[in-house]
């Protein structure tokens, strides 16, 4: 539904130029909701502003339900109406809101279709369908400043699907909410993806809201999308941070002459049969360290960390029977095993 490809930003400031993306190539599929992640800076505003042509990218094209944006921008007359039609199909919720606090809810929700030219009947018709759609039919003819900041941002969402998008961008939609707020927000997308068959591209610096509402994610760093994938995906790489984020064990050795090590399951194979038929095989005694699991996509999914007695040498047949069952086994150092080794925050907390 959304393809970069070789997506570039410099921007000039001060008679420098700031490089806020680098190459990005990112592939968001139809009806998912995909999380960029990443350090402030790290270029996802500019990646989401260039996804809908906000801002112009220097380099590298955006192709968005398989119209060529880039191609269309700044071009002939009629390119730009195609592009003011293809941009009709994306609609972008924000951080702050950005309602018109000088009118009501209602006309809130009307403006952009206002700028489409529908008729008033139509108009007031699908404004208070949306309201209704996002929880706020008794709200019509409130003003934004009598409203609480999840009530404002489910006007945000109403506005923003005015116009009839098959795509949602999402800028930190909930970074100035509380938490409890924050997850009837991210459940409210997460309705609209799923009654809508809605694609979702929302941008984050939390790892919770991936977790709790993703289907993939990527991860940026200096204007590069260093890691993305499904969670699948991304919990099958050896080494992913963000797997590690999204489902971090910790857990040191109980004793000397044991072997730890770090068991990812996804998809098929539900690991705890696989553990004590383990234990029952070989005769040994396991201990669970530590785990983390959630269900995505209505299958267990996740790592856990366990203990073998005996040292790596020893255990040699054991850890390739797990890797037969089709889990990926990682084999945890001692050093690494150590409590304050867990991995290193790739997002610090309340970093806004
Ligand atoms: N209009 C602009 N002019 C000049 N530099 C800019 C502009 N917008 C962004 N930048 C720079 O581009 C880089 C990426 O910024 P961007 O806003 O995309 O990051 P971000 O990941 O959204 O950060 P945050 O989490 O703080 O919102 C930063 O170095 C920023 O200073
Ligand atoms: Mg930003």
């Amino acid at each position: 539904m959304i393809t970069t490809s070789g997506l570039t930003k410099v921007y000039e400031s001060r008679g420098r130029q700031v490089t806020a993306l680098d190459g990005v190539d990112l592939h968001v599929r139809e009806g998912e909701v995909f999380g960029v992640i990443g350090q402030s800076g790290a270029g996802k505003s500019s990646l989401i502003r260039c996804v809908n042509l906000l801002e112009r990218p220097t380099s590298g094209t955006v192709t968005v339900d398989g119209v060529d944006l880039t191609a269309l921008a700044g071009k002939s007359r009629r390119a730009g109406k195609d592009l003011r039609r293809a941009r009709s199909s994306i609609g972008m919720v924000f951080q702050h809101f950005n309602l018109l606090s000088s009118r009501t809810v209602k006309d809130n929700i009307e403006l952009p279709l206002e700028i489409l030219g529908i008729s008033g009947a139509e108009r007031s018709r699908r404004a208070l369908e949306l309201l209704d759609l996002v929880g706020l039919a008794d709200k019509a003819k409130a003003y934004p400043g009598q409203l609480s900041g999840g009530q404002k941002q489910r006007v945000g969402i109403a506005r923003a699907l005015a116009g009839k998008p098959k795509v949602l961008l999402s800028d930190e939609a909930t970074s100035a909410l509380d938490p409890e707020t924050t997850r009837s927000i991210l459940q409210l997308l997460r309705d609209l993806n799923q009654q809508l068959g809605l694609t979702v591209l929302l941008i984050t610096h939390e790892m919770d809201v991936v977790k709790t509402i993703c289907d993939s994610a990527a991860l940026m760093q200096h204007g590069r999308v260093v890691e993305s994938g499904t969670v699948a995906e991304l919990l099958a790489t050896p080494g992913s941070q963000l797997a590690a984020e999204l489902f971090p064990v910790s857990g040191a050795a109980t004793g000397p002459d044991r072997t730890v090590v770090d068991v990812t399951f996804h998809g098929e194979s539900a690991t705890q049969p696989v553990i004590s038929q383990l234990s029952r095989t070989y005769n040994i005694d396991i201990s669970i360290l530590g785990a983390a699991m959630d269900t995505v996509g209505g299958r267990q999914i996740g790592r856990m960390r366990i203990e073998l007695p005996g040292r790596y040498e020893d255990n040699v047949v054991p850890v390739g029977f797990l890797r037969e069952q089709g889990l990926q086994v990682e084999v945890v150092e001692e050093d690494a095993a150590a409590p304050a080794a867990t991995a290193p925050a790739l997002v610090k907390e309340g970093a806004k």
